[in-house]
């Protein structure tokens, strides 16, 4: 088979949150990006110029790509994603998006996926397309300007599209099954797509997070499946996200980015990609990059494991964790330890999965993982100790999210606590300003509650005005229940008068200043033992 045209710099298959940013910081710098993925309603947001969640800066970043392609997106002096004859996000006729015209593994005369049907280029017979020798795909490696705008995003529903840029990366979802396992299937199946169309030159690298030894697995399929000389002639590498949501814009120019290919050249050949962002490019190996993400993920999960487990301790022997947090910390350069709050979403909640499926110390940390997943149980309980039954009483939950100021609700302990609480038969109102899920205003959620339980620590919520609304609002003896101690009354529990009162003795500006930036938060980074 005719490998596909290589009509564009980059494709990114898995428009999420990892991907979509990514994509659109591709096309900002100035090449020529597929973004596909397989949610017709995602795409369907994007050709409208929607992003589809929330992620600072994005929306306007969306924007300026469509202007800023070369078919001039934004309508008004250029034609636009409603004309008819526009290439680009329109979908019906850029070149890589109605798939009509683009062989992919569904096409009669496709390679199969079988080594046995598909031709092996070797590279002796192929030319290698790389940069230099490809006229018009080159991608420097040199970092391009923010909003260089001559950039594009064409959008595909098809992952075979991909093969029409030299540089492939897949940001594809990678959860655990509960078997403590890397579930792959999102991986394994657009991999199956890719096969096929395939040929010498192409890079692909690896962006999700995945498990010790996925990356070489990956490459070993290429080259089982196709004969490939990987590192020579394909170019297989990871090049683990390490960005926190909300921060994407902020941190791909800044953060060291770190990259692991497998055999000779796939390392430098990400890097000529990478080095767009102008971050510093760190090159090791694909295992110490899937280990360095993946256990600086477990160095969090970890890290706030311990003051919630100290929070439960404290329960037990009637002490304020606030307390005990600063006299561990004050002044003391052994000190350090974190907040409690809730810990969760959908990275720290898995990746520890992807080093116990082979652990030496199998159990270490699913029991950090079961401290945090019992936080929420923690709090119902403490409620129930202080005022009893929470049948047929209305508890107030504010935020669903998984995290201070992101709509990003997967796997946020929130939903978690909501759950348990209707299993106490309480009436759960729920209000959060940010998610797409449903919910109440919060006046609405607040008048009468018994008790209110403040599960994400956003913004809003630690203005002043929400505890006054509180007051105002709820039960006259409502229950305030604030494992963020967003308004520094330094209690987990509280009855709102107390709420009132001066700020715990000893919790010093700085440790109030830390809580402000919005995380479940450390203190400053301690100067060595
Ligand atoms: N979200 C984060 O903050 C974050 C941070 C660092 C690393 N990561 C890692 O990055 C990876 C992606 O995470 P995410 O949060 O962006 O996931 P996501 O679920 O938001 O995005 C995955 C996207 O892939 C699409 N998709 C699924 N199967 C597909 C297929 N076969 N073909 C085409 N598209 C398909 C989905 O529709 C979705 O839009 C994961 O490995 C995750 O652990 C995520």
């Amino acid at each position: 088979m005719t490998p596909l045209e290589r009509t564009a710099d980059v494709s990114v298959i898995g428009l999420g949150r990892v991907g979509l940013p990514l994509a659109l910081s591709f096309a900002d710098r100035g090449l020529r990006v597929v973004g596909i993925d397989n949610d017709p309603a995602r795409l369907s947001a994007l050709r409208e110029g929607a992003m589809p969640f929330q992620e600072a800066g994005t929306q306007e970043l969306l924007e300026r790509v469509r202007r800023g392609g070369p078919a001039g997106l934004d309508g008004a002096d250029a034609p636009g994603p409603d004309d008819a004859d526009a290439p680009g996000l329109d979908g019906a006729d850029g070149p890589v998006l109605d798939g009509a015209d683009a062989p992919g593994p569904d096409d009669a005369d496709a390679p199969g996926l079988d080594g046995a049907d598909a031709p092996v280029l070797d590279g002796a017979d192929a030319a290698v397309l790389d940069g230099a020798d490809a006229p018009g795909l080159v991608v420097g490696g040199k970092p391009g300007p923010r909003g260089s705008g001559s950039g594009q995003l064409e959008l595909s529903e098809r992952v075979a599209d991909a093969a029409r840029a030299r540089h492939i990366v897949i940001t594809l979802g990678t959860p655990s099954f509960s078997h403590i396992e890397i579930d792959m299937r999102d991986i394994r199946s657009a991999l199956d797509d890719l096969l096929g169309v395939l040929s010498p030159g192409h890079s692909l690298v690896l962006r999700s997070t995945v498990a010790p030894g996925t990356t070489e697995f990956v490459a070993g399929y290429l080259a089982k499946h196709r004969g490939f000389s990987i590192g020579e002639e394909v170019f297989v590498a990871h090049a683990p996200e390490r960005i926190a949501a909300g921060r994407f814009l902020e941190e791909i120019d800044t953060l060291p980015c770190i990259i692991g290919g497998v055999g000779d050249r796939s390392g430098e050949v990400a890097a000529e990609l990478f080095g767009v962002f102008g971050a510093p490019i760190v090159q090791t190996t694909p295992v110490q990059a899937e280990l360095a993400k993946i256990w600086a993920n477990i160095l969090r999960y970890t890290h706030f494991a311990l003051p919630n487990l100290l929070m439960m301790d404290c329960e037990r022997h009637r002490a304020n964790v606030f307390e005990v947090i600063d006299l561990i910390n004050r002044d003391y350069p052994r000190g350090g330890i974190a907040q409690p709050g809730l810990t969760a979403g959908t990275c720290l909640r898995k990746d520890f999965a992807f080093s116990e499926e082979r652990s030496n110390a199998p159990g270490m940390l699913l029991a950090v993982s079961r401290v945090n997943e019992s936080v929420p149980l923690f709090l119902v309980e403490g409620m129930r100790r202080r005022i009893g039954s929470l049948a047929n009483r209305k508890v107030a939950v504010l935020g669903l999210a998984f995290k201070a100021d992101t709509d990003d609700e997967r796997d946020s302990l929130a939903h978690k606590l909501v759950r348990l609480l209707e299993r106490e038969l309480a009436d759960v109102a729920v209000h959060d300003p940010h998610v797409p899920t449903p919910t109440a205003p919060l006046e609405e959620a607040l008048r009468g509650a018994a008790a209110v339980v403040v599960a994400a620590n956003h913004s809003e919520f630690r203005e002043p005005q929400t505890l006054s609304a509180i007051a105002a609002l709820a039960a006259e003896d409502c229950l305030v229940v604030d494992p963020w101690n967003c308004w520094g009354a330094g209690q987990v529990f509280a009855y709102t008068a107390e709420l009132a009162a001066p700020a715990v003795a000893g919790q010093d500006d700085r440790s109030r200043e830390t809580k402000a930036s919005g995380e479940q938060t450390s203190p400053p980074a301690k100067p060595p033992a």
